[in-house]
């Protein structure tokens, strides 16, 4: 039987984390399946970190990365180095995931060579174009590209129903987060850098702050940082770690409010299997990434996003997250509650996990190759367990 040939292709940190454990499952079925990786290496540093922790090397590696790298720098390059690639390799299927840039030029470029998308975590809508920017639009616009979409959860599934995508091309599957999560989370895990071993067995309350969007650049996170500034000087007993991302109009920022600051710990973005032990460790997380919105409520941390909206309600409706916003009397009042009021936070951490139950990767695999006619057994869809 002829081999299905299929094509990851991802690019950032937290598109290669959820995307991983796909491709090491496509390699479980080596008589059915030809894995190929292409990644396009929109991030450098962070998506390297990542391929080397699930020992995965790239057939093709792009290189696209520049300092300072706009939205249309990142589209262009994407879409010419992978257009070149799809020529070269001709896959049955292109596997794309989740929201960014590398995504969209992904999918077009697929659907430019009129191969087959498959779009990994599919569905999930803040429903405001500009918000997250330009993550809705990079995800609605694969949508539209896509042949097969892999929904995390039923909302993100009546998401795409609502703008009419045909019904049968859409699973349920969970989200690959929580297949990396459950491989890497080590109970006994111990902390390289000495400081963090400190920090980590000290009696301060930890509180893990990452940020990065877009629409947070500039006074958004400024405001957030000041208000941290505030919680320290406010509670004694209380402890900053914060991976600072890579991008350098974070760091400015960051320097500038939170440099040389007793109880505030800037570090270099951590190894994924480092931070999603530290994310277990620590009492509180504020952050606007995605991810780890999904992440920490698995693990029982209470998280207070600094968004104004979210594409991932679920965790809201539970109560683990809460979103806040970027305003410094909203950061403030919101961690100061948390510090201060035992009974909310523990309300808070009551963990859940409407995300997955690990078994995504081996769902989305097993679609591809019952819909390709291979011998294989659709799976039943994810259902959380409430
Ligand atoms: C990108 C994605 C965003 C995702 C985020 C995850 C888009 C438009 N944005 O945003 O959806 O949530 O990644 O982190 O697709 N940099 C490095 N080394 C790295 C990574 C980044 O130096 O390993 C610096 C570079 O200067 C780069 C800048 O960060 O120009 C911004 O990277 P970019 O991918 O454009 O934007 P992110 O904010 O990281
Ligand atoms: N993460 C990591 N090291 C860090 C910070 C985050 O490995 O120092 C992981 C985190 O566990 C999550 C992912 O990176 O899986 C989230 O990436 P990011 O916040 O950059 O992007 P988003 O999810 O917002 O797109």
């Amino acid at each position: 039987m002829k081999k299905l040939k299929i094509m990851a292709v991802f690019g950032t940190r937290p598109e290669a984390i959820k995307m991983c454990p796909v491709v090491l499952e496509m390699q479980k079925y080596p008589d059915f399946i030809e894995p190929v990786v292409a990644v396009t290496a929109q991030h450098r540093e962070m998506l390297d970190q990542v391929l080397q922790l699930f020992g995965i090397v790239p057939d093709y590696d792009l290189n696209i990365m520049t300092s300072g790298q706009t939205l249309y720098d990142v589209t262009r390059r994407a879409l010419e180095g992978l257009g070149e690639v799809l020529a070269e390799s001709r896959p049955d299927i292109v596997l794309v995931h989740g929201d960014t840039t590398t995504t969209f030029a992904g999918a077009l470029a697929a659907f430019y060579a009129q191969i087959k998308v498959a779009h990994v975590e599919a569905g999930l809508r803040t429903g405001d174009k500009y918000s997250p920017f330009p993550e809705e639009m990079n995800r609605k616009l694969t949508a539209s590209l896509a042949d097969f979409h892999f929904a995390p959860t039923l909302t993100s599934r009546n998401n795409l129903l609502k703008e009419n995508i045909e019904p049968g091309s859409i699973f349920v599957t969970g989200n690959t987060v929580i297949d990396a999560l459950i491989k890497t989370i080590t109970p006994s895990w111990q902390f390289e850098d000495a400081a963090l071993r400190e920090v980590i067995s000290s009696n301060d309350r930890l509180i893990l702050v990452t940020t990065h969007r877009r629409e947070n650049l500039g006074a958004p996170m400024r405001h957030v940082y000041q208000a941290l500034r505030e919680v320290l000087a406010a509670y004694g007993n209380v402890s900053i770690i914060f991976p600072v991302h890579k991008n350098p109009k974070v760091r400015e920022i960051v320097e500038q409010e939170l440099g040389r600051l007793d109880r505030v710990h800037l570090i270099e973005p951590l190894d994924y299997q480092p931070f999603a032990n530290l994310m277990a460790k620590v009492d509180i997380v504020l952050t606007d990434s995605g991810g780890i919105q999904e992440e920490a409520p698995a693990l029982g941390k209470p998280v207070l996003v600094l968004r104004d909206t979210t594409e991932r309600p679920e965790a809201v409706a539970a109560g683990t997250v809460k979103l806040i916003g970027t305003g410094y009397e909203d950061v403030l009042r919101e961690t100061g509650r948390l510090l201060e009021d035992d009974a909310y936070y523990r309300r808070m951490a009551d963990a859940c996990n409407p995300y997955g139950d690990g078994r995504a990767a081996e769902r989305i695999i097993k679609i591809l190759l019952a819909a390709s006619g291979y011998p294989i057994i659709a799976p039943k869809e994810f259902a959380p367990v409430i």
